[in-house]
């Protein structure tokens, strides 16, 4: 029988060294895309996917995180004086029902399978989702809810992937495939950051994964991978033909807001999608690139 889908972790623990010093004292997934915080992005997303409960995966610095989706008392009670009701209906959307949101600490940066196997205890025995927040993703159907539809016919594992360009392997977990309908994908091997010339195709893994738990336990090996961490990719790949393991095509554009351009490609193109801010936007950009180089 399977499992629902009700858990999600979210490993918020790097150090965002990209961004300095705008990540000096704040979390990098703190910066907003627009008016919203990319974690924000991250818990809607998965909210609409059906998830109830969310594990953070934190480290010094990070509090902010949590705190965004607590209740604001003394800030929502200003708000209903002041009679601010669209601000306070946007405040309220943020906050999560209570005791569904826990944290842990990663304490060292040892790996994106180290940060997961941190959340083993509330990871238990369901099956799990993981949301890298920043990947952000534009989409018609949310993308988390496209991999928990797709979950629901396969089973098993299943990550989300779309093609990069053939140069770029080494920076994604990279899918050595099977049988390929054009939407899911048989995953027949798995392999993180291989350098262009071996990687067995281009068809990487973006930052949206359904697991079984068993994952946890190749995790608690502890074996270092690419760039001498625990990799998330090398544990799942020790999954594959022991359990079905899919990747699904998604619908939709992602954003890698983990680098300058990725992000503020993000602002653009989200900007773009909301009907208060798109004329402004459409129109000041007309301005810029039509300045010659
Ligand atoms: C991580 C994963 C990688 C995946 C990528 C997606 O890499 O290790 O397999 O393709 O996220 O964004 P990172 O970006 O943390 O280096």
């Amino acid at each position: 029988m399977m499992k629902p889908l009700r858990k999600a972790v979210l490993p918020v623990a790097g150090l965002g060294t990209r961004f300095l010093p705008a990540t000096k004292a704040m979390a990098k997934e703190m910066l907003p895309v627009v008016d919203k915080p990319l974690i924000e992005y991250a818990i809607e997303e998965a909210r609409a996917a059906g998830i109830e409960q969310f594990c953070m995966i934190t480290g010094r610095g990070k509090t902010a995180l949590v705190e965004h989706f607590d209740i604001a008392f003394e800030l929502e009670a200003t708000l209903r004086e002041r009679g601010k009701t669209e601000a306070l209906a946007r405040l309220k959307a943020t906050s999560l029902s209570p005791g569904s949101i826990v944290s842990v600490r990663q304490q060292e940066p040892l790996g994106l399978g180290h940060a997961i196997w941190c959340a083993r205890a509330f990871i238990g025995d369901d099956p799990f989702a993981i949301l890298l927040p920043d990947d952000l993703i534009l989409s018609e159907t949310p993308c988390l809810q496209q991999l928990a539809e797709a979950y629901r016919e396969t089973g098993g594992n299943i990550v989300a992937v779309s093609e990069v360009p053939h140069q770029h392997t080494n920076r994604y977990g990279i899918l050595d495939i099977g049988a390929d309908d054009g939407r899911l994908v048989e995953v027949r091997g798995l392999v993180e950051k291989p350098d262009p010339a071996v990687a067995p195709s281009n068809l990487s893994v973006i930052g949206r994964y359904v697991l079984l738990p068993q994952v946890v336990e190749h995790l608690a090996r502890m074996e270092r991978g690419a760039g001498g961490e625990v990799q998330l990719t090398d544990a799942m790949a020790r999954m594959i033909g022991v359990t079905p393991f899919h990747g699904l095509r998604f619908e939709g554009r992602r954003f890698d807001c983990g680098d300058k351009a990725g992000f503020l490609e993000a602002q653009i193109a989200f900007a773009l999608k909301r009907p208060d801010l798109a004329p402004a936007v459409r129109e000041f950009l007309r301005n810029y690139v039509e300045v010659p180089a």
